[in-house]
């Protein structure tokens, strides 16, 4: 009776284990099948659910099916209600943003990742068993994994909260040469610091619990330290760097505890991450370095330009310049996304090339809030993809192109990225308007943009502005053409 019980007992332990492993497996699955869609507008909704999913099916199996030492997860209570409460207020807080609002968002649940990721290490730290570091010395994965969990995860965190008040507009940047040597500093003893735990041999980890708050500490400074002097035109990088720490960060939390779900979702945001960062960084013109140092841009004040006249063009003007040209760009920018102008503004392009005109989209990689904003900007109206061309392909086309028309961009279009060297975003590639034979400006006025920077080209003898809000010009423009 006490061998069949035994057995019952092994079966029934394999089998929810067997259960808990191929959910993982299924989870981990889905994660990449809902990566892979969100690489194209079309099916970027679905992928999000396929994704999310698997977190939900990982987050079930988990409660139902994972055992400590035989005995099922306890605190189920605690935990059903943390759920809620976090489900309730992602929910709430997903439903009201606004697109123009979704840099803020990734930041904010970015820095709960890394908040979490670092929490997992301050739990765990004190409870690595003695017999573990007795037998093997402070040397062992575990402990590594935890420090750097703890150090990824809190710059993150830290650094996400700084990049959030950045984006809202309620923190500006701090800039100092010294900057960079405090960054470069506190990574040091951050390494230092970790070499040194792992070297403290057969100590018990619950009596020097109190070394990783200072780690805690140091590595939140340096992730505020590190965000708050980019930025011009900048941050992008830094939100994509960030969002590579918290997969990381994630990633050793699976680690610790062997889960498999966990694992596989961080090193899958943690990869992509770091390759958005990578062409981020390319399409910028940025090191990687500088940007983890935080030393970026410019960083002087702009060189006094020349600002001549603003020269205005009237609707009727710009209908018969649009009307009669072979070939337009449209250079779309965050207003075209703040004034929801996208139908609006394929209209036009419809109605431009029935009339013979050959029009494409120039997008910048950093154009809008977030990254591929304007792509998905415009694939919810219906452009085609092939009419988007990406800057450095539409740029050598641009001094054979009647009409630029730039509508709610500004610091894409900045000519002061190629000839200020002190300017903040000095040597970000941008869209080269002004080599085109006539520029339209559309916007509201003369308000600058996310760079917080004078745009001369708006002074340039070839510009001539359009004002209004982009939506209500460009149905009022093609309402012009319509009659011509
Ligand atoms: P911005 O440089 O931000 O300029 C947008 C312009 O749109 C403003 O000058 C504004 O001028 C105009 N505008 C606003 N609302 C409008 C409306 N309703 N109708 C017409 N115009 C309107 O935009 P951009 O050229 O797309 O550059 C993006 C900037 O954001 C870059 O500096 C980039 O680094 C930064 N950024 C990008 C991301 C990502 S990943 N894409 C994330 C964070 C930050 P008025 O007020 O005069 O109308």
């Amino acid at each position: 009776m006490n061998d069949l019980f035994t057995i019952s007992e092994t079966i029934n332990f394999t089998l929810t284990d067997i259960l808990l492993e191929a959910s993982y497996l299924i989870a981990s699955v889905l994660f990449i099948i809902g990566l892979k869609m969100l690489s194209n507008p079309q099916s970027a909704r679905k992928g999000n659910i396929w994704a999310a999913i698997g977190m939900v099916l990982a987050i079930i199996t988990t409660i139902l099916f994972h055992r400590q030492n035989g005995q099922p997860i306890g605190n189920i209570g605690y935990i059903l209600t943390a759920i809620a409460i976090g489900t309730i207020i992602g929910w709430s807080i997903a439903i009201k943003v606004k697109m123009t609002a979704m840099p803020q968002l990734v930041s904010l649940f970015n820095g709960m990742g890394g908040a979490s990721a670092a929490l997992i290490s301050l739990m765990e730290f004190p409870h690595i068993s003695p017999e573990l570091i007795a037998a093997e010395g402070m040397m062992n994965g575990h402990v590594l994994a935890i420090l750097l969990g703890l150090v990824i995860g809190s710059v993150s965190f830290a650094g996400s909260m700084i990049a959030l008040g950045k984006l809202d507009g309620r923190i500006g940047d701090i800039r100092s040469p010294f900057m960079r040597y405090i960054n470069i500093s506190l990574l040091l003893f951050l390494l230092v610091f970790i070499v040194y735990i792992m070297n403290l041999g057969q100590v018990i980890p619950a009596e020097i619990s109190y070394l990783i708050y200072i780690l805690l500490a140091v590595s939140m400074v340096y992730g505020i330290a590190f965000v708050m002097p980019i930025g011009g035109a900048d941050m992008p990088v830094v939100i994509s760097l960030l969002n590579s720490f918290t997969g990381v960060a994630a990633a050793m939390g699976g680690f610790l505890y062997s889960n498999q779900a966990m694992l596989t979702g961080g090193i899958l945001v943690g990869s992509a991450g770091t390759i958005l960062t990578i062409l981020m960084c390319k399409a910028m013109n940025r090191s990687l370095l500088n940007v983890i140092i935080g030393a970026f841009g410019g960083g002087g004040t702009a060189m006094e330009h020349e600002e001549g006249n603003i020269r205005e063009i009237t609707l009727s003007d710009a209908a018969v310049l649009l009307n009669y040209s072979q070939k337009v760009v449209i250079v779309p920018g965050y207003g075209l996304a703040v004034a929801q102008a996208q139908h609006i503004c394929h209209d036009l392009d419809k109605m431009l090339e029935s009339k013979g005109v050959e029009v494409k989209y120039a997008i910048h990689p950093v154009a809008g809030r977030m990254p591929g904003h304007m792509n998905v900007l415009l694939a919810e109206a219906d452009v085609p993809y092939e009419k988007l061309i990406e800057s450095e392909d539409i740029n050598p086309e641009l001094p054979n192109t009647d009409v630029v028309v730039v509508i709610g961009a500004n610091d894409v279009v900045n000519p002061a990225a190629q000839d200020d060297p002190a300017s903040p975003i000095y040597g970000m590639p941008i869209i080269n308007a002004r080599a085109a034979k006539n520029i339209i400006v559309m916007k509201r006025g003369m308000g600058k943009g996310y760079a917080a920077i004078e745009n001369y080209l708006f002074f340039d003898p070839k510009t001539r502005m359009l004002f209004g809000n982009a939506k209500d010009t460009l149905q009022a423009l093609v309402a012009e053409i319509k009659e011509l």
